[in-house]
């Protein structure tokens, strides 16, 4: 199952922490019709599990441990994804300071990584998606031609996620997310990057219908006429 070739079509939408590509790819969905699956909640979800039990984030064997003693699982609710830990939906909870603080090493850990990514790459079986997060074009996805890199100056960005009251060391995030050895953040090969530090979203969103319309996403195999 790959993003192109199979049944089902892939977006891959990547970028930096607060770079706005939640919402773009929220848009994005709704437009198109398309199942919106963010691939970060599922990290935090490991995370959130690794806070709630006490383990070190940076103890990279006491977390890859964790995972055999627990089920992670991801699910289809209308059009969005969902994510359940033992059975338990950790809610706003996926955003509280302490997953924002610890995020990015569970999200280093590669059994962590491993684990996820097989379950991100099994969802395409449910149709036509948008998967947003930091290796989507990169790892999970490789073989779509739909990869957009949705970017923002990272004091845009810290003023976004301010403005979301939210307490996020995004540039500290990033800098980990970028440097780690497994799946770091960056731009994949044939991604298109939006800068989107002086847009607002409905021009992101134009820029990336555009972007997707010039790589052929409307006439894809078993594409829906577009509306
Ligand atoms: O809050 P924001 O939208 O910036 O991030 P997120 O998409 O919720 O992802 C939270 C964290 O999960 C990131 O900082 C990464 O460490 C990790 N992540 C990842 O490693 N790979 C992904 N595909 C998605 C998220």
């Amino acid at each position: 199952m790959e993003g192109k070739g199979g049944t089902h079509s892939a977006i891959a939408i990547d970028g930096p922490a607060a770079s706005g590509k939640s919402t773009v790819a929220r848009m994005l969905a709704e437009r198109l019709g398309l199942i919106m699956v963010n691939s970060g909640a599922m990290y935090r979800a490991v995370t959130w599990e690794v806070v709630r039990r006490g383990i070190d984030p940076s103890d990279r064997g006491a977390v890859a441990a964790m995972l055999d003693d627990v089920e992670i699982a991801c699910g289809i609710d209308g059009m969005h994804s969902t994510v359940t830990v033992d059975g338990r939906d950790p809610g706003a909870e996926l955003r509280s300071d302490d997953v924002n603080r610890a995020v990015s090493q569970v999200a280093a850990v590669p059994e962590v990584r491993e684990v996820l990514v097989a379950k991100q790459r099994a969802m395409l079986a449910e149709g036509d998606l948008i998967m947003e997060g930091r290796d989507i074009a990169s790892v999970v996805f490789p073989e779509t031609p739909y990869k957009l890199y949705i970017d923002a100056s990272e004091e845009v960005r810290r003023r976004r996620r301010a403005a979301e009251g939210q307490s996020d060391e995004v540039g500290h995030r990033d800098r980990l997310d970028s440097a780690r050895k497994t799946s770091p953040l960056k731009v994949a090969d044939g991604a298109v990057v939006i800068d989107t530090s002086d847009m607002d979203i409905a021009e992101v969103v134009e820029a990336a219908v555009a972007e997707l319309r010039q790589r052929g996403w409307f006439e894809r195999e078993g594409a829906e006429p577009a509306i």
